[in-house]
């Protein structure tokens, strides 16, 4: 499995043949001036949520390439309502098996409301069964309990989780993620895309590195094997 970072909470995994997009805003993102829109290829476009800053770019890219958009009923029915042409409503608690592997939806703690300010549903996460790893992306949330369940059932080999604060988990709620969810490989995101969401990247990684955990924030345009 192969993760490509393209800058805020959105990143490519690429995995059995299948290429997922998570959370697209790039166009909109300066720190992401040097990704080229045109050229991304995905088959499965992953939504958290209907926030603009996860959102933004997926209605391209799903137009261009075919990709079919997971997210909750509400979010799909959206794009689905904006001409979008292969959709797949899930929501949360659910599980549902592709043709690269398992998406679970699961709970978080956030808002969610589309870039035109209509009902956006539940914000969730996923995590994802493939390639003999478990992932999970957390999208934007709290810290919650719920998390427990993640640990008990999922024990995921890689976590990508918020860090930035304000809108989100900060770097001390992501430590104590880690441990609900016994996952102790993170990859940060969701953070230094705008002044509210500012952290001391030195400082993050110093805290992780007492807890003996790791935490992997990538160059925007970077690739890594998981
Ligand atoms: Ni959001
Ligand atoms: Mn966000």
């Amino acid at each position: 499995m192969k993760v490509t970072f393209y800058g805020h909470a959105c990143f490519m995994l690429e995995v059995n043949g299948k290429k997922l997009l998570f959370d697209p805003f790039i166009r909109m993102n300066p720190l992401a001036a040097h990704i080229d829109v045109d050229s991304l290829t995905a088959d499965y476009i992953l939504l958290s949520h209907g926030h603009g800053d996860h959102v933004a770019d997926a209605k391209e890219i799903a137009d261009r390439t075919g990709a079919t958009l997971i997210s909750n009923h509400e979010v799909v029915t959206w794009f689905q309502n904006l001409g979008v042409a292969n959709v797949w409503g899930m929501n949360i608690g659910g599980k549902m098996k592709f043709d690269f592997g398992t998406v679970h939806m699961v709970n978080a703690i956030h808002s969610s409301s589309m870039p035109d300010g209509s009902y956006g549903g539940n914000p969730g996460g996923f995590i994802i069964e493939a390639g003999g790893k478990v992932v999970y992306y957390a999208g934007d949330t709290a810290l919650h309990k719920d998390m427990e369940l993640i640990g008990l059932h999922h024990r995921p080999d890689i976590a990508i989780l918020p860090i930035g604060d304000n809108y989100t988990m900060g770097v001390e709620d992501s430590l104590l993620c880690c441990n609900m969810i016994r996952c102790n490989k993170v990859i940060g995101v969701h953070y230094n895309t705008f002044p509210p969401i500012e952290i001391d990247t030195d400082n993050a990684k110093r805290q992780y590195e007492i807890e003996n955990k790791e935490l992997i924030l990538m160059e925007i345009g970077e690739s890594k094997d998981l």
